[in-house]
């Protein structure tokens, strides 16, 4: 199952993606977790330790010229569109309670997408994960989706898009809609986070208008004060975790 979540900063993707591969994982799926939003915190939220030594894909200037076969000073002109990445998951990935994690890093924007060695790299390592193993992939994303392409999203079985109550992230969620549907993919539903009662509930149901809704996930302040204190946010709340639990139900039930 390869399940990539997006949505606008701050609503809980992450939260989100780190119960889900965690759910995954506690039922003997073998999970790789993705972080491909520049506001990198899929490793912190998942417990790992010394996040801070976790270097992006996308940075790795020498394993992107070697794969790429670009020279240093010499980029623009010829590269490689189809280099080896099989072997790349395995060496840098690293692995924390049975979740493998790996860091991709963003696609570089250039007018109209760029064609660079970096994204050729990032694109045929995202194709490789999604189209060429056979582990969970949960891809956490920006609002952008450039990660993915026409190429690959009819590998993946959802895009679950998180909201929170509010205007502003239900405008992302329509906006991410219009550039799923570019590029083919329409396999798409909403979760809806922080939902503090009924009230909420009903006010977003109604302006997601014809948006699948996968699940309601509550606020609970025992989050916020876990991630004030420095404690794992995974374990904080029990409503949360519940929640979570039967998107993940919803979620294999339905692949
Ligand atoms: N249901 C919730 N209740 C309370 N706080 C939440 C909830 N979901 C997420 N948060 C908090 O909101 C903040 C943003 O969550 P995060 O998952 O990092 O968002 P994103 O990845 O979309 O930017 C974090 O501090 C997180 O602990
Ligand atoms: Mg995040």
């Amino acid at each position: 199952m390869k399940i990539a979540i997006s949505g606008k900063g701050g609503v809980g993707k992450t939260l989100v993606a780190s119960l889900l591969a965690r759910a995954f994982s506690r039922a003997d799926y073998s999970v790789i977790a993705i972080d491909a939003d520049p506001d990198t915190n899929l490793a912190a939220t998942l417990g790992f330790p010394k996040t801070d030594r976790l270097v992006p894909i996308s940075e790795m200037k020498e394993l992107i010229q070697e794969r790429t076969e670009t020279r240093p000073g010499q980029s623009g002109t010829y590269f490689k569109m189809n280099p080896r990445v099989d072997d790349l998951p395995e060496k840098y990935s690293l692995k924390h309670e049975g979740i493998r994690l790996l860091v991709m890093g963003q696609m570089k924007r250039g007018g109209g997408g760029c064609y660079c060695p970096e994204n050729s790299l990032l694109a045929a390592l995202m194709a490789h994960l999604l189209l060429a193993r056979d582990e969970v992939v949960i891809l956490d994303m920006a609002a952008g989706i450039e990660h993915l392409g026409r190429g690959t999203v009819r590998a993946v079985d959802k895009l679950i898009i998180v909201v929170e109550p509010g205007r502003a992230s239900l405008e992302t969620a329509f906006r991410v809609r219009k550039l799923a549907a570019d590029i083919g993919l329409t396999s798409l539903a909403v979760v809806a986070n922080k939902i503090h009662d009924q009230e909420e509930e009903k006010a977003i149901s109604a302006r997601l208008g014809n948006f699948e809704i996968l699940g309601f996930v509550p606020y609970d302040q025992a989050l916020v004060d876990a991630d004030i204190n420095n404690l794992s946010v995974l374990d904080a709340s029990q409503p949360v975790s519940d929640a979570v639990g039967r998107i993940f139900n919803k979620l294999v039930a339905a692949g």
